[in-house]
């Protein structure tokens, strides 16, 4: 198993190019069933979970190519399989989306219960409640879900989310399009992701509006054409790298990043003391201009503080001035990096979904291990101003959503390497 060796590495300098965002991407891919024309997505990372939806999206039919680097094109002119194949389902959560286009274009899905990180249960109730309302009869097996559109076909209505979902925002919108009448989802998710998906999806024929408010609408249309679309800025990878720049007291020109969509990461940098200058498309983040304070943070769906910067931020709360408290609403366990980091030195209490972090933490480097995706980036910038060395494994969670992590990592300045164990 591959392991990433990290040492003490002082203040990270120099400009980092953030890749095409990988919440955007998958999505945009599963999208691409709903049309029997040529899709072509550009800025598209090279990642584990897209390799994954690529091995997804064959299996029920598409033709894939990469025609030049970071550009695919995808073809769908016939449907082979309306059924998601369990390993790769169970190693990706977001293959899950694959089952609003296939219950559009074919009027069937069948999809195991999906995987991917272990966060919290992460049920899949809200997408189901919303295919049920279009029309859809549910099967749920112990292993499977089946989903069937109803004689009719799948027939707009207003669909109510108990909680902003993602995914479920997602795939509603996708199974909505070819309904008939007029969808509307209440309470949607507002992430950037959602207002990309829902571009490409009107670049291909829809009629969706609303895409980045709490409600959105679908009016159902006959087919869907092809489009042609660059996936939007990864917005938590410009996080990870803001939060390099921060704790290691360094000075990092970001570029293709929409700072728009991290209002509240720069909100509350800012307010530790971390010197953010920001561009349309870039930000120059300075971490060596005097000393950094505590704050505290709340994870909250879009336009809130996202979770999935919540432990890399945690990280670098141990090395401020003062204590800071940080609660997680999003996910039911997602503070599995705060053992890991704790090994490390750092002083961190939990008590349900709220931690307490001491500053000023003396980290030293040793053994971890990356339970999910963000905690692994946590370690590695822990690792980055820990003494010594840290040794971080299970890092094929961090591969699935970080394109050349090493390689960006290690042009700011960072001793980063990564080894075959
Ligand atoms: C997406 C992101 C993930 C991010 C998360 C929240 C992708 C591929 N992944 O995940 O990186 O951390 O949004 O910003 O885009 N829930 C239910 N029932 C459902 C669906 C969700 O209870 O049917 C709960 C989940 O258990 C979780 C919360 O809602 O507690 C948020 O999940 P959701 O917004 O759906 O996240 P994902 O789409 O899985």
């Amino acid at each position: 198993m591959a392991k990433y060796i990290v040492k003490q590495s002082g203040p990270l300098k120099g400009e980092v190019h953030i890749s095409g965002a990988k919440n955007a991407v998958l999505p945009l891919m599963a999208a691409t069933l709903l049309s029997e024309e040529k899709c072509v997505i550009r800025d598209v990372p090279h990642l584990r979970d897209v390799a994954l939806m690529k091995e997804l999206l064959s299996s029920l039919g598409s033709k894939i190519e990469e025609t030049e680097e970071h550009v695919l094109s995808i073809n769908t002119e016939d449907i082979v399989s309306t059924e998601a194949d369990f390993e790769i389902v169970n190693k990706m959560r977001a293959s899950i989306l694959v089952m609003g286009p296939l219950l559009a274009r074919k009027g069937r899905a069948r999809v195991p219960h999906p995987g991917g990180c272990a966060i919290g249960a992460r049920p899949i109730d809200l997408h189901l409640k919303g295919f049920e309302a279009l029309g859809a009869i549910l099967t749920v097996g112990d292993d499977y879900v089946e989903a069937v559109a109803g004689g009719q076909g799948l027939v707009g209505d207003t669909i109510y989310l108990d909680f902003p979902s993602v995914g479920a925002t997602e795939n509603i919108m996708m199974a909505a399009v070819f309904a008939e009448g007029t969808t509307y989802i209440e309470n949607a998710a507002e992430e950037p992701e959602i207002v990309d998906l829902a571009n490409f999806m009107n670049k291909m024929g829809a009629k969706i509006k609303g895409a980045g408010t709490d409600t959105i609408k679908i009016e159902g249309v006959k087919s869907l054409g092809s489009a042609n679309h660059t996936v939007i800025p990864d917005r938590i990878e410009a996080g990870t790298f803001m939060l390099a720049a921060a704790i290691t007291r360094g000075n990092v020109h970001i570029n293709n990043v929409l700072p728009d969509h991290l209002k509240p990461v720069i909100a509350k940098l800012r307010e530790c003391g971390v010197r953010i200058e920001v561009g349309d498309e870039d930000m120059i983040v300075r971490g060596n201009l005097g000393p950094q304070y505590a704050t505290d943070i709340k994870t909250l769906p879009y336009p809130g503080f996202p979770t999935d910067i919540q432990s890399p931020f945690m990280a670098y709360l141990t090395t401020v001035e003062g204590s800071s408290t940080v609660i997680e609403t999003v996910f039911e366990n997602r503070f599995m990096h705060v053992s890991q980091l704790g090994k490390m030195g750092a002083i961190i209490e939990t008590a349900g979904n709220k931690a307490s972090v001491k500053g000023n933490a003396k980290l030293r480097g040793c053994q971890v291990m990356a339970t999910d995706l963000r905690a692994g980036a946590a370690l590695v910038l822990a690792g980055l101003v820990a003494e010594g060395t840290t040794e971080i494994s299970e890092i094929y969670h961090i591969e699935r959503g970080y394109e050349y992590f090493i390689e960006k990592f290690a042009a700011l300045g960072a001793e980063i390497e990564r080894v075959e164990d």
